[in-house]
């Protein structure tokens, strides 16, 4: 480091900690995670949520079709994660295949709220098959139809 570098500040990462709880930075951050319920979308919930909330505070909403198996994920979240943590999770029922599931899902939960939108649900059928409300090729659909629509409502 050139020396005359008058920005150069002496801090230990617990002395950045400890300036960030006390200046007023703490806050809360939106995550929603499409696909949240299992596979890389699980495990990136899980990630957000067992960060330490006492800098920043995490609200995880993962997203998925089946009220049973986000509610099972939901509950596996809460009982894996330390009791001590603080962030928080919801879940969202919504098919990301069908535009009317996302548009009704974008209302019902306010997305301009979003801080992390992690477009993660995604699937890859061998079978040709049609959205029956789209009559969009179904991998097509849910890969990329409610993705587009979520990143242009947030
Ligand atoms: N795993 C890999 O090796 C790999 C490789 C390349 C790319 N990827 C991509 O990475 C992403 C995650 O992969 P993964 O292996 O974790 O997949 P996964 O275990 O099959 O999980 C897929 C998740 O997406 C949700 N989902 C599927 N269709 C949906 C829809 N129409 N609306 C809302 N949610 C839907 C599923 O929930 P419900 O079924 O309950 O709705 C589930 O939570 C996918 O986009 C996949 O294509 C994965």
């Amino acid at each position: 480091m050139a020396s005359g570098a008058s920005h150069v500040v002496n801090a230990t990462s617990d002395d950045v900690v400890q300036k960030l709880s006390t200046s007023g930075a703490s806050s809360k951050k939106y995550v929603l995670i499409t696909g949240g319920n299992a596979g890389i979308g699980y495990a990136a919930a899980q990630l957000f949520l067992s960060k330490k909330a006492d800098i920043c505070q995490y609200d995880v909403t993962i997203v998925g079709r089946s009220l049973e198996r986000l509610n099972e994920a939901k509950l596996k979240l809460e009982t894996t994660i330390t009791p001590d943590n603080s962030n928080v999770i919801h879940i969202g029922l919504c098919d990301i295949s069908s535009k009317l599931s996302v548009d009704t899902f974008i209302k019902e939960f306010k997305l301009n709220k979003i801080d992390y939108l992690i477009n993660n649900a995604g699937v890859w059928l061998t079978e040709y098959t049609t959205s029956p409300e789209s009559h969009l090729e179904m991998t097509f659909a849910t890969n990329h139809l409610g993705k587009n629509i979520l990143i242009s409502s947030c």
